[in-house]
């Protein structure tokens, strides 16, 4: 995930907060006034055998995060290469990374040991086609059928999503991306090379990783890649328009999902059997107070969050909100379009991590010019304390509201938790108990939601590894296995959450403490003690 960058969206409306290290160490601040929420997580001890059968636990990671090797064998620099090595996240880039390109036989190895039923990760483009259309790389078509032979091998399913902010950095130049037509058929042809060379063995696809938040980061705010942002939003960019690049963004991921989808549905549905899905960043989201001013808010920054792709999915259009507050800036579906879009997807993938608690604040929406904020007419409540980032309070009670509000609004869809995780310190400890509680919590609050009828089909742990984070490089972690980035070798170390989440997917009852269950790898303490 790129958590600091998610988390410090909300944090960013308020104008006092813009700067970007702020922004990224007050990410967890926002969470700070919730505490009085109710507590409404399910059973304390809990098996996965609790689940109905054939329900799926995994965890993940993305190209530029793990594999590394991103001058080997013919890949060419993506956006994200560029940030990076323009300085965007703490001089950490993506040139080595966790080396999965080379390791990935032993990753998959801890994978099997670890007992995942599935693993999430995403193919980078400009490996696979190294000018973003054309010939494919035979290297990179190598690296990534070994890739999934290997998972297949081990009996784990492999999820992919094939765009994790990583577009070929020569087709930004070219025609700027997302925010331009013409990659509609660049990603539908580099689709339909996927679907072709790696379908036999793969069932879940997903299009984009969280087009809202790529969209903000990128297209508003101007902190993610492609960098593309204008004043008063954001003043760093050489290039954007922060009032209607997310939107248009936004459209043509749309779009180009759509035109994915139905590629898949015509050309390879019938032989591969498999789904077509594209995920979502969700929040839960709480009123400041029960007025009818907050309480709109509410439903209006679920419009924004959430309805701005699923909406289109689900029902063929952009929520009323959204168009009533965005106007002319909104771009808007053609008759046929809206028919392509409208079903697009099978499933949704969703990742949520915390909730926010927000306020009215429709008074911005006289303001001109407006952005995605400005539009969405809220406030979020802060607590601001960059001191605490790594001591959120764990809300699982958020996530049965998302799930919940899927089933309620949007008819319930077969939905995949593809990230949710705990943030700590990189490198302080291997004893990640609060890894362990959050997981445990929200595992929980899973199970609850699927007892009460929600179409929940699986659960992803964010992230496998120690991966590089979007904005906050190696500052942060969220993996079960510790990747030493002193040592040549990278080697991995497990963390008593990988050993408490491999109980858990062997069918052990567990609870919230590690301390019983644990049985700690004999290089644990070796490691701990480094
Ligand atoms: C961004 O712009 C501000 C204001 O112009 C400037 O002070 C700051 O140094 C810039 N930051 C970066 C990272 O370029
Ligand atoms: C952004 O686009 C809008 C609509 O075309 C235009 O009115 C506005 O001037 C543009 N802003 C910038 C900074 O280019
Ligand atoms: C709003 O009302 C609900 C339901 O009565 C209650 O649980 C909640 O605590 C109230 N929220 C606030 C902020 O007062
Ligand atoms: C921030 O956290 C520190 C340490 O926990 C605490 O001393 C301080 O009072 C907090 N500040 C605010 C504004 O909450
Ligand atoms: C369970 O589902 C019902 C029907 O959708 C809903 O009214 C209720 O709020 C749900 N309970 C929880 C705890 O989400
Ligand atoms: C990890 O932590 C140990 C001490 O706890 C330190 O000696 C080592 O340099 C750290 N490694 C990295 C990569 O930060
Ligand atoms: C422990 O680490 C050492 C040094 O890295 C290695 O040689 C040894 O095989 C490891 N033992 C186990 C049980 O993993």
């Amino acid at each position: 995930m790129m958590n600091s960058f998610n988390l410090c969206v909300p944090v960013t409306v308020s104008p006092l907060l813009k700067k970007k290290k702020m922004c990224r160490l007050s990410f967890l601040l926002i969470l700070a006034v919730q505490s009085a929420l109710p507590a409404v997580f399910g059973a304390d001890t809990y098996s996965r055998y609790d689940f109905p059968p054939g329900f799926v636990f995994g965890s993940g990671t993305s190209a530029y995060q793990v594999e590394g090797a991103a001058n080997e064998d013919g890949r060419t620099p993506s956006v994200w290469d560029t940030f990076a090595h323009a300085g965007f996240m703490n001089g950490a880039t993506g040139d080595v990374a966790c080396d999965g390109y080379h390791k990935y036989k032993e990753d998959i190895q801890l994978m099997a040991e670890t007992g995942l039923d599935a693993y999430r990760f995403s193919i980078s483009w400009s490996r696979l086609i190294p000018h973003g259309r054309g010939p494919v790389n035979p290297k990179g078509l190598r690296y990534y059928n070994n890739l999934i032979n290997e998972l297949i091998k081990s009996g784990i399913q492999p999820h992919i999503t094939l765009y994790h902010f990583d577009l070929p950095q020569e087709l930004e130049d070219e025609y700027g991306g997302w925010v331009s037509r013409k990659i509609i058929e660049d990603f539908t042809a580099y689709a339909d090379v996927c679907f072709r060379e790696f379908g036999d063995r793969v069932q879940y696809w997903s299009t984009v990783n969280e087009p809202n938040i790529f969209a903000i980061g990128g297209y508003d705010q101007g902190i993610a890649p492609p960098r593309r942002c204008s004043p008063p939003f954001a003043f760093n960019c050489t290039k954007g328009n922060s009032s209607t690049e997310p939107y248009l963004a936004v459209h043509n991921i749309l779009l180009a999902h759509a035109l994915v989808a139905k590629l898949y549905r015509e050309k390879y549905k019938l032989k591969q059997q498999g789904f077509i899905g594209l995920s979502v960043y969700v929040f839960g989201i709480y009123p400041f107070t029960n007025s009818t001013e907050d309480l709109t808010a509410v439903q209006r920054a679920s419009d924004f969050f959430i309805g701005w792709l699923v909406h289109p999915l689900i029902y063929g259009d952009y929520p009323r909100a959204m168009k009533q507050n965005v106007g002319s800036r909104l771009p808007a579906f053609t008759p046929l379009e809206l028919k392509q879009v409208k079903g697009s997807a099978d499933f949704l993938g969703l990742i949520y991590y915390t909730s926010i608690t927000i306020k009215d604040k429709s008074s911005s929406l006289e303001e001109e010019p407006r952005d995605f904020n400005r539009d969405m007419g809220v406030e979020f409540i802060t607590n601001v304390n960059a001191s605490q980032i790594f001591e959120e309070p764990i809300m699982p009670e958020g996530l049965q509201q998302v799930l919940e509000y899927f089933k309620q609004v949007y008819g319930n869809p077969p939905l995949l938790i593809y990230e949710n995780g705990r943030q700590t310190r990189r490198n302080t400890t291997l004893r990640d108990t609060e890894r362990i509680s959050y997981i445990h919590a929200h595992i929980g609050a899973v199970l609850d939601s699927v007892r009460n009828g929600s179409n929940t089909i699986g659960y992803f742990t964010w992230s496998f590894l120690d991966v590089l984070e979007l904005l906050a490089g190696f500052e942060s972690s969220f993996g079960h296995y510790y990747v030493d980035l002193g040592d040549p070798d990278l080697k991995r170390y497990p963390k008593l959450s990988a050993d408490w989440y491999a109980q858990f997917l062997k069918g052990k009852s567990v609870g919230p403490e590690p301390g019983a269950l644990i049985e700690i790898g004999s290089n644990l303490s070796a490691a701990d003690s480094k």
